[in-house]
């Protein structure tokens, strides 16, 4: 069956804003609908896609919704600049233009067997949340069920009713973290990678995912790496500014690898390098 919406590489799609949820005081959850018929939009997690705020300018942004449940469109988005903030800003029934879905995605099967370990920090949370999705929708096919999430704050914590309910659950792990809190939080206090250590996973049998800023990715892959995991049973989210996202402007190239085409997501040895070099 194909998608109900025209997509093109280049072209955007007009999609109107069914629902703005604002997740902390500078992030936001859009839910968008194709503007014209069905808002059946397929795509594997991890994927990203160009969001348009018309007459400001064009951002990567991933789909932060569930890749079983395709009819609904989800980013969430953190306000750092213009285009992001106009983003923010929308109301229902605002028009976003919309290419994509783009990129490689999480390697969700491969893990099927295994331990899955989710390492999140800060507005890393939405481009992870649809491996969640999809391995509670296949439990019984997969090891333990890992979420190390860490954010500033307690106030900048996204979805803090989900992670609620996935803590309630037996065959999830959740561990939440904070980098300084206010007295009252009663969690964890310190930076996300220090849950590494003691997180109740088998790393001879373990596949990691990892997204946020790309100093806590490193020192994440670096203390999954020193818990046992390989390299290449790492995988990371290489969030760094695209223009196209799709192969052709040359903005998010590495080396060899464009990040918006041969990624975002990819093993860690394929990237490591470039984890210690600042973009351009
Ligand atoms: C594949 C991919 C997926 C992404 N997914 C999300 C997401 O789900 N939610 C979300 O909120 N953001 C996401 N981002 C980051 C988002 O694209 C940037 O925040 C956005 O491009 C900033 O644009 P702006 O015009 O609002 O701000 P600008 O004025 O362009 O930049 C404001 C500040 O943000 C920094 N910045 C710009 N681009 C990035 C980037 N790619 N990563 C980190 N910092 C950046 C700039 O250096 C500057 O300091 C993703 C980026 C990529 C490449
Ligand atoms: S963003 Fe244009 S080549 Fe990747």
């Amino acid at each position: 069956m194909e998608p109900a919406y025209a997509s093109s590489a280049l072209l955007p799609s007009l999609f109107r804003v069914t629902r703005a949820r604002r997740e902390t005081s500078d992030s936001v959850t859009l839910e968008l609908a194709a503007r014209d018929g069905d808002t059946w939009f397929p795509f594997r997690a991890g994927q990203f896609n160009m969001l348009y705020a018309f007459g400001i300018g064009e951002v990567p942004i991933s789909i932060s919704g569930d890749p079983t449940a395709p009819e609904t469109l989800v980013h969430t988005i953190r306000a750092v600049g213009s285009v992001t903030r106009a983003l923010c800003d929308m109301k229902k029934g605002d028009i976003v233009g919309v290419r994509g879905p783009f990129g490689s995605s999480w390697p969700v099967e491969h893990a099927q067997g295994r331990d899955v370990v989710v390492v999140a920090g800060g507005i890393g949370l939405p481009p992870v949340r649809p491996i969640l999705y999809e391995v509670l929708a296949h439990r019984s096919l997969y090891g333990r069920l890992i979420l190390l999430y860490g954010s500033r704050t307690p106030e900048d914590l996204v979805f803090p009713k989900e992670l609620e309910r996935w803590r309630a659950r037996l065959d999830v792990d959740v561990q939440v973290t904070v980098d300084t809190a206010a007295r009252g939080w009663r969690g964890n206090v310190g930076f996300v990678t220090t849950l590494v250590p003691r997180a109740p996973f088998s790393p001879e049998n373990a596949v990691a995912f990892v997204c946020g800023p790309e100093l806590m990715m490193r020192f994440a892959a670096t203390e999954l790496q020193r818990r046992g995991l390989a390299p290449r049973d790492i995988h990371i989210s290489m969030e760094r500014n695209m223009k196209c996202g799709v192969g052709l402007c040359g903005h998010c190239q590495c080396g060899p690898l464009f990040m918006c085409k041969d990624g975002p997501v990819f093993a860690l040895p394929a990237v490591q390098r470039f984890l210690t070099i600042r973009e351009l």
